[in-house]
């Protein structure tokens, strides 16, 4: 399959920044066939850079949605509505929604079911703390991460991307190694019961996406901050092996 180069926006970009920097990727990558680029804007933006990538090869994914189809929820967005506005993917377990607004594993293994059965295919993200690392304890806390989120789906994983996203390495501007990003994708590849694409996030940027891309185990990125300008993210996605 095609790499694929993921723009997370988090909460970056109304609607007339988000339409300029549509409009310049567009120019400068819209017609790069060997890879999939996903943008994954605020959902107030997600009308206007539906439409704009309408018949485009760029697909657009939502930041996180409920685990209800609709309902007394409010603040909060149904997967169905991210479906209507042209989103093909919704991030779900990003560390900032685990670690910021306490979500956990339950409620993440819910909104995957949702996706799953509304047709959206889930960007499913785990990684540790900086102190997990430290304590020797990465693979014990993916290993709950991986076994809780999947937990009833495990055979539906091939239906999925996976993120492996070190907390410790977004925003931070310390990146993986390439080695420290292998090991951990080989180790979750080991948990899966089918083959399922991983992507690696985490203070990509265009000095490291060459040297990251490399690695034939990690399959694509999930890029924050450097998807916020066109020449970054243009880089990122024309990475050289
Ligand atoms: P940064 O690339 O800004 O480190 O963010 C990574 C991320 O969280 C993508 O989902």
């Amino acid at each position: 399959m095609e790499p694929i180069i993921a723009g997370n926006w988090k909460m970056h970009s109304d609607p007339s920044e988000s339409r300029k920097l549509v409009q310049e990727l567009l120019e400068a990558v819209g017609d790069v066939k060997e890879r999939i680029v996903i943008l994954i804007p605020p959902f107030t933006s997600l009308p206007c850079v539906g439409e704009l990538i309408r018949n485009t090869r760029f697909k657009m994914g939502g930041q996180n949605m409920h685990w209800e189809r609709q309902g007394a929820f409010t603040g909060e967005t149904s997967g169905l509505f991210l479906k209507a506005v042209g989103c093909e993917y919704v991030i779900l377990g990003h560390s900032e929604r685990r670690h910021v607004m306490g979500e956990c594993d339950d409620v993440i293994n819910k909104k995957i079911r949702t996706a799953l059965e509304i047709g959206l295919i889930p960007i499913f993200c785990v990684g540790e703390t900086d102190g997990e690392r430290a304590s020797g304890e990465t693979r014990r806390v993916i290993e709950r991460q991986i076994k809780e989120g999947l937990k009833g789906i495990e055979s539906e994983v091939h239906k999925m991307i996976l993120a492996y996203e070190p907390v410790w390495a977004i925003g931070t501007g310390k990146t993986a190694t390439p080695e420290q990003a292998v090991e951990v994708h080989e180790f979750i590849r080991s948990m899966l019961k089918k083959p399922s694409t991983i992507l690696y996030g985490g203070s990509v940027k265009p000095d490291n996406i060459d040297v990251l891309m490399k690695e034939k185990e990690i399959e694509g990125v999930l890029v924050g901050g450097a998807s916020l300008k066109a020449e970054s993210f243009t880089r990122i996605v024309r990475f050289k092996r």
